[in-house]
């Protein structure tokens, strides 16, 4: 079992990793809680597998369970489901010193967020991740919020939960694809800020992808730190931060022309989108050859896709993924704020990239 903490003052938190038994959920958020009543919302693939486990957790701690169930998918991040939610929230009496419960992926993670934010002016919440990109990313660091008709993650807010609970345990569901895209977050941070780490997981990749629980705890312990820290130092990206989205400027691109559909998932346009940074930072000479090679050789070997090409999806010109890169939150004065790469472990912030060798790269991508 691993501890760490997101130091933000008065906001800070901690992030406790394991494969202790989730049962253990009913005594964890008692330290929370004003009164014996909970707030849990899921979807309902996470809520078919443990909807019987949860009830019987609560049960046992003494605790009134309040479950919410939300359809599975991005389309619940919307604000019909932000409505839904809020007036369940309040319907059902909760307070503003009550906890509510985020139990399940991204999607989840980021609507709940959101809705405990706007509830009586802010709710207490924990987050506890069921997917591997979820405990590695977006459960840590208050990013919440739902979709816009205009994109993806337009309206929202930072707001931090007051806990993360990360069971390891839960991952034994998941696809070998949806745990592939997962650790494509866990090898950006190594690639943005940690050579020693990309260095350990060229080494230990295969054994956190077949769930090795010492491998498991380490990666997502190590991922945590690395993003924690980050966030520290900067919570409402108006620096530093924006190193968390290496890759995911051009990730966004693809994924919003796809569509957000399981055709492309979101781990697997990451690791396509780094390869692109990659490729871009050493065709602008900010990094040699060598770099490419080894994040293109760990991509592989880990089974996650390096190219535009291996998604089975007739893509738009390269003029019109930029365009879709310039809809990016990123944007600023009209130029887009770019993660390169000098080094594995030294990544930088920039918009002077040439725009014709951004092209270049996804047409050689293609
Ligand atoms: N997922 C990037 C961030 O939390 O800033």
């Amino acid at each position: 079992m691993r501890d760490l903490k997101v130091n933000l003052e008065a906001r800070s938190y901690n992030i406790l990793i394991g494969d202790h038994p989730l049962k253990t959920i009913g005594v964890e958020c008692k330290k929370f809680l004003k009164r014996n009543e909970v707030w849990l919302i899921s979807d309902e693939n996470v809520l078919n597998e443990y909807k019987t486990e949860l009830n019987s957790c609560f049960k046992k701690s003494n605790i009134k369970l309040n479950l919410y169930e939300l359809p599975a998918g991005e389309h619940a991040k919307s604000f019909t489901f932000l409505e839904k939610l809020t007036d369940w929230l309040i319907d059902t009496g909760i307070e503003r010193g009550d906890l509510v419960i985020a139990f399940g992926g991204g999607v989840v993670g980021d609507l709940v967020g959101f809705a405990t934010a706007v509830t009586l002016r802010g709710v207490n919440f924990i987050q506890v991740p069921t997917t591997l990109l979820a405990q590695v990313d977006s459960s840590v660091g208050g990013k919440t919020g739902i979709n816009s008709k205009f994109g993806k993650n337009l309206i929202g807010c930072f707001y931090q939960p007051k806990h993360v609970l990360v069971y390891t345990d839960v991952l034994k569901t998941l696809s070998k694809r949806d745990l592939r895209s997962g650790y494509s977050e866990i090898i950006k941070y190594g690639i943005l800020g940690d050579i020693n780490f990309f260095n350990w997981l060229e080494k230990n990749g295969q054994k956190v992808l077949s769930l090795d629980n010492v491998s498991l705890e380490e990666a997502i312990f190590r991922s945590c730190i690395i993003k924690a820290d980050i966030v520290s130092l900067d919570e409402r990206e108006s620096g530093s931060r924006a190193l968390l989205n290496l890759g995911h400027t051009f990730a966004h691109a693809l994924e919003a022309a796809v569509g957000y559909n399981d055709r492309l998932l979101h781990g697997e346009a990451v690791s396509i989108g780094i390869m692109l940074a990659a490729e871009v930072s050493n065709r602008m000479g900010f990094c040699n050859i060598d770099v490419l090679e080894r994040i293109r050789k760990h991509f592989n070997n880990t089974g996650l896709k390096t190219c535009i090409s291996e998604v089975d999806f007739s893509f738009p010109s390269s003029d019109e993924l930029v365009n879709l890169m310039f809809k990016d939150k990123k944007v600023a004065n009209g130029l887009i704020n770019f993660v390169m790469l000098k080094s594995i472990g030294e990544a930088f912030i920039t918009n002077s990239v040439d725009m014709s060798v951004v092209k270049d790269t996804i047409d050689y991508s293609r």
